[in-house]
């Protein structure tokens, strides 16, 4: 046995992960089940169900799939139940879904905001409430892991009730956390920032500039769109025994723009925290 594989302790393992036929989720699941851990699976989308299920045969992996969808408790609670009945345990949970759409919060409704606290809240509250009865049970403590997004982090105009219900989760995280922490359960978040999935490309990035080369350098440090590795490297490390002493906190896999806050790298004029007046006036004949 190698290094990372005794001191992560992740094979034998059985993860629950909401969302985890696609996008993140997907490759969260992939790296999890290279690292020998046993996935039980919860999708909506039934292509990404099926593609999922044939990965699992070819490869011969020891997973449940289920089609459907996380919001409703009774779904949620089915997966849960068909990984108690084929493992017997559970060791960690990944609550990957999660969504939006672009609108200012003065021209949204109640039944948006319901939809958004459905999507990116409430089946967080329901799994994490499924999960750690059964963490406890097992007496090996365990890690829950709560994809949430930068936009927890700082203001997003177009996405308020998005960036709220994520923030929620985030402090949800904390306190649940501490609650949990002498079962030996962790909880933790991960916020990343712009990587690019087919749900990203259906709500779109206004005109495209984060899909430019140039245009991703000007807002991300690091100069390029995050990969799903990124992310999936932060989960593997969180759902293994690399992060035993880590609980109640965020992992911000996004190349530096949380840190960077504001500053924006332009092209000529290098870092400022506002847009130089070459680009505002490019155009219009005044330079
Ligand atoms: N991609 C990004 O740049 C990015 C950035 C920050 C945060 N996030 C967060 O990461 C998570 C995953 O994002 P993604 O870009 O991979 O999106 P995605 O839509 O591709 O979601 C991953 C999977 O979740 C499934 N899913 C969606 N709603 C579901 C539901 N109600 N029940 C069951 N399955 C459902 C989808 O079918 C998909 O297979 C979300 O919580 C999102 O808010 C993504």
């Amino acid at each position: 046995m190698g290094w990372f594989e005794e001191r992560g302790g992740l094979a034998g393992g059985v993860a629950v992960v909401t969302g985890g036929a696609g996008g993140l989720g997907r490759a969260i699941v992939t790296d999890l089940a290279a690292n020998r851990v046993r996935p039980a699976v919860l999708d909506l989308d039934p292509v990404a169900v099926a593609e999922l299920r044939k990965f699992s045969a070819e490869r011969d992996l020891d997973a449940v799939v289920h089609h459907g969808d996380a919001r409703d408790p009774e779904v949620l609670a089915a997966l849960f139940d068909a990984a108690d009945a084929r493992w017997g345990r559970l060791d960690i949970l990944v609550n990957v879904v999660g969504g939006t759409f672009r609108a200012p919060f003065t021209d949204t409704r109640p039944k948006g905001w319901d939809a958004l606290l459905r999507t990116n809240l409430t089946h967080v509250l329901h799994a994490c409430h499924l999960a750690v009865p059964r963490m406890r049970a097992g007496g090996r403590g365990g890690s829950i892991i709560n994809i949430t997004t930068i936009e927890a982090h700082r203001a997003a105009p177009g996405f308020a009730v998005y960036s709220a219900a994520k923030a929620a989760v985030e402090q949800f995280a904390r306190t649940l956390a501490v609650e949990v922490a002498p079962d030996g359960i962790r909880v933790n978040n991960i916020a990343p920032d712009f990587v690019p999935t087919p749900n990203l490309e259906r709500i779109g990035t206004g005109d495209n500039a984060m899909t430019d080369p140039e245009g991703v350098k000007v807002a991300i440090p690091m100069g390029r769109a995050g990969n799903l590795t990124d992310i999936s490297n932060c989960a593997v490390f969180l759902a293994s025994g690399l992060s035993s002493y880590l609980t109640g906190t965020t992992l911000h896999p996004d190349g530096g723009t949380r840190a960077s806050a504001g500053w924006f790298n332009w092209p000529e004029e290098g870092w400022a925290n506002h847009a130089p007046l070459r680009v505002l006036r490019a155009g219009d004949g005044t330079e």
